[in-house]
């Protein structure tokens, strides 16, 4: 019996190409927020060498892709011989060397697999174990996965602070005035206590330190073209720091933080469009009309302090001993106070609105007394208002469009305060006389326990301001991988 020859099945191996025509940086994007939608969302940034003119927004809907897949021939070794040799052919049992910067990315996943798990117990108390506290209740999306996020932060996050650049503008910063959270955080992190390392291939994030507010003191002429001296020395900055060492260029800046809590801070970042873009920008002006991105940057709390400390400022008389249903005191600064000043000032007494509080009444004593106090944005979305009630146990009522809170990441807001929006001032007080008393008291009782979250230590303690913060950075930090 003839049987016909069967052509040889032409064998192809795939060679992975991972050298193209430069190195490719390949960041994929997770939205690692510990609410209740997590997705991986797969991002290929473009070449290193090249023009960076994609927008993410294109590339996110492309299918993500390593580089190219070549297919070589391999039936006829005829064939074989005469093509030319490729300088990109990996062979079949070469062994991957991995690289530091790998390592650390699988720490990373590692790290990542298991907040999962820990998302998928429901359960409104942490299960792990914790000497100094365990997040529980529903002021959090999840306080299990939080708290499991946090360890595995204390366990694997750190930082590196670029060393160029002098004080006053660089590792310096306003520790008093309504800016002191920027001076507070870079201060700290120049003390170098908690999550520092002085090796960059060590470090998960890299930190530019650098004051707006130190800028505009000193090189803010005013009348002159205001932001520009500004942005150039922001620009010129990110240019050292990029030519002195590899890592901006590695990930485009997307494992880069800086941290500002002046109204110009957002702008002073659109003068490099990778910091814009791509960085975490960890920043009280989080105002979402401006470029504010909720999954790639971090709101960063106002805290007034007007002699550097806190204390006196934390605590207040329960619920029953506060006559007051609602209070604001505070300029006109914006069209979202005007509006608020003009519906309520010197029109009832259960909602005072003041524009200049009478001399008699002390500013901390009417928080005190209130029940619930109105953080409406001022000349930005952020206002010192927000954190002052949770400090005097007054229910924060936030009025602003496009603002995202502090720690919206992990707390979950509407659980001990209130939003009310701007076309519904007029309805103010019928809102806040609809919430019944039991709601109320529970969230009274929930801004006492979220309030660790915004306290101020110095040195810092666990779960306070400074550590949530460096949390919401940790897990910006998750929603990237980056690759040499
Ligand atoms: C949920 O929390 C309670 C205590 O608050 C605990 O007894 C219980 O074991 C937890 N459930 C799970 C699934 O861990
Ligand atoms: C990073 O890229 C810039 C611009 O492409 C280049 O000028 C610079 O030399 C690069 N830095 C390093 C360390 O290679
Ligand atoms: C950020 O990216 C968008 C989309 O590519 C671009 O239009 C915008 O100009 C960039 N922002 C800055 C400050 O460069
Ligand atoms: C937020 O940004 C938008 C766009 O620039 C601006 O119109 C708005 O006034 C800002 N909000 C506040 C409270 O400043």
């Amino acid at each position: 019996m003839w049987l016909p020859n069967r052509p040889r099945l032409a064998y192809s191996i795939t060679v992975w190409v991972l050298l193209l025509v430069g190195p490719l940086v390949v960041i994929s994007l997770v939205d690692f927020t510990l609410g209740p939608h997590r997705s991986w969302i797969s991002l290929r940034v473009g070449s290193l060498g090249g023009s960076y003119s994609l927008s993410v927004k294109e590339e996110l809907e492309r299918p993500f892709s390593l580089g190219a897949v070549a297919q070589a021939p391999m039936g006829s070794s005829i064939e074989q011989k005469s093509s030319p040799p490729s300088p990109y052919e990996v062979s079949a049992g070469e062994i991957k060397r991995y690289t530091r910067l790998d390592r650390l990315e699988a720490a990373l996943a590692k790290a990542r697999h298991s907040i999962r798990e820990a998302a998928q117990i429901r359960n409104m108390t942490s299960i792990h174990e914790d000497s100094d506290y365990v997040p529980q209740g529903p002021i959090y999306r999840n306080a299990n996965a939080f708290h499991r996020s946090y360890l595995e932060m204390e366990k694997l996050f750190k930082i590196y602070v670029y060393d160029e650049g002098e004080p006053p503008i660089f590792h310096n910063g306003p520790c008093r005035s309504i800016y002191s959270t920027e001076g507070r955080f870079i201060m700290e992190m120049e003390k170098g206590n908690f999550y520092r390392t002085k090796d960059p291939d060590e470090a998960l994030v890299f930190f530019l330190p650098f004051s707006v507010v130190m800028m505009v003191q000193y090189l803010y002429v005013p009348g002159a073209l205001e932001y520009h001296a500004i942005g150039r020395t922001v620009a010129d900055y990110i240019d050292i720091v990029s030519q002195r060492h590899p890592f901006w260029n590695r990930s485009l800046g997307a494992d880069h933080f800086m941290l500002s809590c002046h109204d110009w801070g957002p702008h002073t970042t659109s003068y490099v469009p990778q910091l814009f873009n791509n960085s975490i920008r960890v920043l009280c002006n989080a105002n979402t009309s401006e470029g504010f991105n909720p999954s790639k940057d971090v709101s960063l709390p106002e805290i007034h302090l007007r002699t550097g400390e806190i204390t006196g400022l934390l605590g207040g008389p329960s619920p029953s001993r506060r006559p007051i249903l609602a209070f604001f005191a505070g300029r006109l600064h914006g069209h979202i106070r005007y509006l608020l000043l003009e519906q309520w000032k010197e029109k009832d007494d259960d909602v005072q609105v003041y524009d200049n509080l009478p001399n008699d009444a002390s500013y901390e004593s009417m928080l005190k007394k209130s029940r619930f106090c109105l953080c409406p944005s001022g000349y930005e979305v952020a206002s010192p208002r927000v954190i002052e009630a949770i400090y005097a146990e007054c229910v924060p009522v936030l009025i602003s469009d496009g603002y995202v809170p502090p720690l919206s990441d992990v707390l979950n807001w509407k659980a001990f305060s209130v939003s009310v929006a701007v076309k519904d001032i007029p309805n103010l007080k019928r809102i806040l006389m609809g919430i019944s008393q039991s709601q109320y008291l529970r969230m009274h009782r929930r801004v006492k326990q979220v309030q660790r979250h915004f306290v101020i230590n110095g040195p810092p303690k666990r779960f306070d301001v400074f550590h949530m913060m460096v949390h919401s950075i940790w897990l910006r930090r998750l929603n990237v991988r980056i690759h040499d």
